[in-house]
């Protein structure tokens, strides 16, 4: 695993060193999160929620399958951004999903949101990634100039969303799921297939 340490420049020359998070991080991490889901809308503050992702995250980081690397400036954790494997059909290749990207909001225009770019760029060519993409606020203008500044290239792609009932791989209880579990179900009815579509059971395979 990629492991090592970069020492970049930084405000009043206090130096900055960018490695891979432990799990002592995630009080910092938590509240950098805050920060950076206040700013996106499509996003809520939840505090508990950031610190049980970010759990399953430092564990897939632990298999080798993802990447979360911290800014650290006088003991604290002031910056960090994270990597998660996925495959690419397109690329016929392993891809790097890229989230969390956020420094710290006084120290922001440094370098650092640079040095975290350059360490997942680092440990996605180590893991032979083929590719980098993330998603960004299109509200967010700070944010796209500095991707663009990466080389990073807008696409015609963009997000939909749906959530599943039982979130966040926990056993909700059965009243907590109700209307959203038939709503869930229902969305994935499939709609009255036309005529032709009917595959009659002369011509099943078997
Ligand atoms: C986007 C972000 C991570 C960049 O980190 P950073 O340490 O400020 O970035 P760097 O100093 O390495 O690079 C600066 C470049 O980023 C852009 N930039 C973004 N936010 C900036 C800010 N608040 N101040 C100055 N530059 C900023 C500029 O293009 C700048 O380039 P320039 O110096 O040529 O003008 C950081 O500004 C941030 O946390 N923003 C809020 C959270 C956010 O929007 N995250 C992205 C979510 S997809």
């Amino acid at each position: 695993m990629f492991n090592h340490t970069q020492p970049s420049l930084a405000p009043e020359t206090v130096s900055v060193t960018v490695r891979p998070a432990r799990i002592t991080d995630l009080p910092g991490l938590v509240e950098l999160l805050c920060q950076l889901f206040s700013i996106e809308t499509d996003f809520e503050v939840r505090p508990a929620r950031h610190a049980r992702g970010l759990r399953l995250l430092l564990g897939a980081a632990r298999r080798g399958r993802a990447y979360v690397v911290v800014a650290e400036r006088l003991g604290e954790v002031v910056g960090m951004a994270t990597v998660q494997i996925v495959v690419s059909t397109v690329e016929g290749a392993r891809s790097g999903w890229i989230e969390d990207v956020v420094v710290r909001d006084d120290l922001r225009g440094d370098g650092i949101g640079t040095s975290l770019m350059a360490s997942l760029s680092h440990w996605a060519r180590t893991n032979g990634l083929a590719r980098l993409q993330l998603l960004t606020d299109r509200r967010n203008r700070l944010a796209l100039a500095f991707y663009d500044r990466l080389a990073f290239q807008t696409t015609h792609m963009i997000c939909l969303r749906t959530h599943c009932p039982a979130r966040h791989g926990q056993a909700a209880p059965p009243s907590a799921n109700r209307g959203r579990e038939d709503q869930f179900t229902a969305q994935f009815r499939p709609r009255k297939l036309k005529k032709e579509q009917h595959v009659s059971p002369r011509f099943r395979a078997g």
